[in-house]
């Protein structure tokens, strides 16, 4: 349920007007569902939005029309919206509005409508697809994405409260025996999945990593029947979506003794997390965090196994922007701002040997970082 207030929405309806102004767009159509849900507080999963500079009209079919009426009357009503019942085809409802409102160049998110989707929204309003006439459906890259990267104090206390909840669920795996030696990783994650549900969480965030042994060194493992054994690295990722808001944690634990390799990748991993955590400010490049956290690790003889980037903007998706990686030729360099939530989740990945990844959440501020998961390192691999 999300529960941002009128006035937080008035102001995020208000920057993507200023950015529709700017490029001369008189409506501007909404499509995919968080979007929609950052702009509206509307959480159902079939609907278009269509703000204008004066209004927003929320179109929608039956199956949610209760659930509009309930937004509608609550203290989270969107300002200044109409619902619009769908009854039948979506597109063909969008383009009546469009007709109805007398809007002629209606922009879309072009990052994420399909090419089919896009022309027929073009045939049915009779705009041409980035035409150069009066009416036109323009293409528009990013705008919200942009806005969503950077989090109102709202967002950031649904955060907050996610990775708190988040770090009380890691700290009971922990301490309870949960990862235990003859455990499946299957047992395990749904032994997680189980105390996410419980403490609160809506849903996962995304599918629970449980990756033990020679299955640790494989990044984005899928649980198995494979059970820990003694001398395990034990990889532990999970997140959960409170409030309609992601956390996202790992941490890697071994079973029994450590071995002095194992502690010597840990130790890297910790130190170059450390690092790129220390980095982390408004106003510094997204891409010399990741430096941060890279450089240490290449230092350490890890650079090839490490081949994923340092973090990864956090929101009403698990992955969002600001990305927190190498710089790219084909993408301007993202810049941190204050009130950007990221992960920062550096790991090593030694096939045959097992893996190790440290992930936190924190929030950008104008001179640092506050880290917003806190949950106790595994002792015996950080002190040996
Ligand atoms: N498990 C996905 C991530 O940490 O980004
Ligand atoms: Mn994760
Ligand atoms: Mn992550």
């Amino acid at each position: 349920v999300l529960t941002a207030q009128t006035a937080d929405l008035e102001v995020r309806l208000q920057r993507l007007r200023e950015a529709c102004a700017t490029r001369g767009i008189e409506a501007f159509v909404v499509s995919v569902p968080h979007n929609i849900a950052y702009l509206s507080n509307f959480d159902g999963s079939t609907a278009l939005l269509v703000v204008t500079a004066a209004r927003l009209y929320l179109l929608s079919d039956f199956r949610y029309s209760a659930a509009v009426a309930r937004l509608f009357g609550s203290a989270a009503v969107p300002p200044a919206a109409e619902f619009v019942l769908v009854d039948g085809s979506y597109d063909a409802a969008l383009a009546r509005l469009v007709r109805t409102i007398g809007a002629e160049v209606v922009g879309f998110e072009a990052t994420h409508v399909p090419v089919a989707r896009a022309r027929s929204w073009a045939e049915k309003c009779d705009a041409p697809l980035d035409g150069d006439g009066a009416r036109r459906l323009v293409s528009v890259e990013g705008i919200i994405d942009g806005l969503r990267a950077i989090k109102d104090a709202h967002e950031i206390g649904i955060l907050r409260e996610s990775a708190a909840r988040l770090s009380d669920v890691a700290r009971a795996v922990l301490q309870e025996g949960v990862v235990a030696q003859g455990r499946t990783e299957r047992a395990i994650a749904a032994d997680i999945d189980f105390r996410m549900k419980m403490a609160g969480f809506e849903r996962p965030a995304f599918d629970t990593i449980v990756a033990t042994g020679a299955n640790s060194a494989l990044p984005h493992a899928h649980p198995t029947d494979a059970v820990v054994a003694e001398g395990d690295l034990v990889v532990l990722d999970f997140g959960g979506v409170f409030g309609g808001y992601c956390s996202d944690l790992t941490r890697t634990v071994v079973a029994g003794r450590p071995s002095a390799e194992q502690r010597r990748v840990y130790r890297a991993v910790y130190d170059a997390q450390q690092r790129a955590i220390a980095a982390v400010a408004a106003g510094i490049a997204a891409d010399q965090v990741d430096a941060a956290a890279r450089d240490h690790l290449v230092a350490a003889g890890l650079g090839d196994v490490f081949g994923h980037g340092t973090g990864h903007g956090l929101g009403l998706d698990v992955h969002e922007e600001p990305r927190v990686g190498k710089r790219r030729d084909d993408a301007p360099p993202s810049r941190l701002e204050v009130g950007m939530v990221i992960t920062i989740e550096p790991g090593a990945y030694l096939d045959g040997f097992g893996g190790v990844r440290i992930e936190d959440d924190v929030v950008v501020l104008a001179d640092g970082s506050d880290v917003l998961t806190d949950v106790p390192l595994d002792a015996r691999l950080l002190d040996g």
